[in-house]
């Protein structure tokens, strides 16, 4: 992820110095080993921990059981230490069912609550790496490791991750393969080896398992769209740039009745830092998902930032939205099964609209079954997927000064009819309405450009037969960026203050019906994190976050259900 960097205080050393160019400035923007551990120097005293690894965290909800459950059961799936791993095989083990699994009734329906915890330690200096974790190909975590303080006993984390919509695949009797892909690289300077265990927890309901709600809950089957072992590498597919087509070919049981396609996706080196190019392809991302040529859904990223992004001592201990459990988007084919119901191949197809190297994007298709036979027909009825609005506007301001600004829009819509033994005729409609708007400004005294992002998805799967709704879903989101890193309060020609400032908020509204009920949840997370750096005469000599506001992570989850 991060085989590169700016050379970042002698970047602000330089600002003070030479006029900037901005376009002529490299893209990434982060801090070595060296520079870190400048910072470090001047940064306040801490409480001494020298033989404690400092915990960091992501804000997270909890997850608790549901009432009435059992367990946990917990297993170790792997452990591994992960030294020069870089472009060599991903970590496997061997996975089957746990025993305890089997004694609950062994049925994917006996698992209320499934958690994938990842938790790790790293000693040394090391930047972050992205890794991903696959059962039989599907991915079930992806996220970015912690960078280790380097004066200090190393870093711990752990991610526990709500894994139940995968309990298909947990309850398969035939084993299969864990793989864990996480490419790290290990020389005389970068020294940090990750050690991490991999442990799943299981809760169970008591028997009989609940009333079953068509298309609401797990699906039966998840099959993966991913590449496959054995490989030098990760499971994902690799997109470099915007001609770059992934492919993945599926054949969609007969009587599947609901379908989803979960995209997984993660940027790095050129576009980790996507939002704020305004020169080449802009600052504009989509991953589109196409089925046998017709676009089916996109993504509009959430902005993850990294733990290394921008400067890591704005992510100790409490790292980014997203940063630790990357978000995957969801994409409801329902409305396109009487084109997949055929028995035939059909050919799923990644792209990323402007893409710079590299994006990692793979998929899980989750496909609800008929228990009693297969489909008797299905079609579609209607569609819409009507070409991006995007437009540019440019404000030059002088040479190195200017307004960046960006907008887009999309559609998609989709109907279609299905009808299968158990629920009879019912119509599918699928709706994505998004829209982008971005200001990139650079100014003279700016090292790096300020930005400001909001995206806006909504999304919605209406299902619904002759006796009302079958199962229906929507979700609004909200995701917002605001990054700025530049030289204030320059008193002299090497004087002056570096700041940094980021603001990340992520917002959904999620609602979901089915024949017994409906619930809702709202999720808002917003993280403010600033930090400035003195110097005087070229030096370094203060860190603090005192000037500006941290008001550090807000994770306020409300959830409410009823009938
Ligand atoms: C992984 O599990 C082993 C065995 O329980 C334990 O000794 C080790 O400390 C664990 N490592 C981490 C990073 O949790
Ligand atoms: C810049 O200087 C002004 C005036 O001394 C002060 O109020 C402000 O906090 C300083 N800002 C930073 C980021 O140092």
């Amino acid at each position: 992820m991060a085989s590169s960097y700016v050379p970042f205080l002698l970047v602000f050393l330089m600002a003070s110095v030479v006029p900037i160019s901005v376009a002529s400035l490299p893209h990434k923007i982060r801090l070595s080993a060296s520079d870190v551990a400048a910072i470090e120097a001047v940064a306040p005293p801490r409480p001494p921990s020298l033989d404690q690894p400092t915990v960091f965290f992501e804000v997270d909800r909890p997850h608790r059981p549901p009432p009435g459950s059992f367990g946990p059961c917990s297993t170790l799936l792997l452990s591994h230490s992960f030294a020069y791993t870089y472009a060599k095989p991903p970590a496997t083990a061997p996975y089957s069912p746990p025993p305890c699994l089997a004694a609950a009734g062994g049925r994917a329906s006996a698992i209320s609550l499934a958690v994938l915890e990842w938790r790790a330690t790293c000693r040394g200096v090391q930047y972050d790496r992205v890794f991903g974790v696959w059962l039989g190909g599907a991915e079930l975590l992806r996220g970015c490791t912690a960078e280790p303080p380097i004066q200090s006993a190393g870093v711990d984390w752990t991610v526990s991750k709500d894994v139940t919509k995968y309990a298909s695949l947990l309850a398969a009797c035939d084993s299969t393969t864990l793989a864990v892909y996480l490419g790290n690289i290990v020389d005389q300077q970068y020294t940090g080896v990750f050690h991490a265990n991999v442990t799943l927890h299981l809760y169970f309901r008591h028997p009989p398992p609940p009333p079953p709600q068509p298309g609401l809950g797990p699906a039966d089957a998840v099959v993966p769209l991913s590449r496959s072992l054995p490989l030098n590498d990760g499971l994902w597919f690799k997109i470099e740039n915007d001609f770059d087509v992934a492919t993945a070919s599926v054949t969609v049981p007969a009587n599947t009745y609901r379908a989803v396609l979960e995209v997984y996706l993660s940027y790095h080196s050129d576009d980790e830092f996507w939002y704020e190019n305004s020169a080449g392809t802009g600052p504009f991302r989509e991953v589109r998902v196409q089925i046998d040529g017709d676009l089916v859904g996109v993504v509009w990223p959430f902005p993850v930032v990294y733990t290394g992004g921008i400067n890591p001592l704005l992510w100790r201990p409490i790292t980014g939205i997203g940063s630790f459990n990357l978000p995957s988007y969801d994409i409801e084919l329902t409305a396109f099964l009487g084109k997949l119901l055929d028995g035939e191949k059909h050919e799923v197809a990644f792209t990323v609209t402007n893409a710079m190297d590299t994006w990692f994007v793979d998929a899980n298709l989750h496909l609800w079954l008929d228990p009693r036979g297969t489909a008797a027909a299905a079609g579609m009825v209607s569609y819409d997927a009507p070409p991006l609005d995007t437009a540019t506007a440019t404000l030059p301001e002088g040479p190195d000064n200017g307004l960046y600004y960006t907008t887009a829009f999309r559609h998609v819509s989709a109907s279609g009819w299905v009808q299968t033994p158990s629920y009879g005729k019912f119509t599918a409609t699928w709706t994505q309405r998004l829209g982008y708007e971005n200001t990139i400004r650079s100014r003279d005294s700016f090292f790096r450009p300020e930005v400001s992002q909001t995206t806006d998805a909504y999304s919605a799967a209406h299902v619904a037969n002759h006796a009302g709704v079958l199962y229906a879903q929507e979700a609004q989101q909200n995701f917002a960026l605001y990054k700025f890193v530049g030289v204030v309060n320059q008193t002299d020609f090497d004087s002056f203050t570096a700041a940094t400032k980021v603001r990340l908020g992520f917002r959904e509204e999620r609602v979901a019906a089915g024949r017994s009920g409906f619930w809702s949840r709202s999720l808002s997370n917003s993280q403010e994190c600033a930090r400035d750096v003195d110097f005087e005469d070229g030096e370094a000599v203060r860190e603090s976050w005192a000037r500006a506001r941290r008001t550090g992570t807000r994770p306020p989850t409300r959830a409410t259900s009823g009938t």
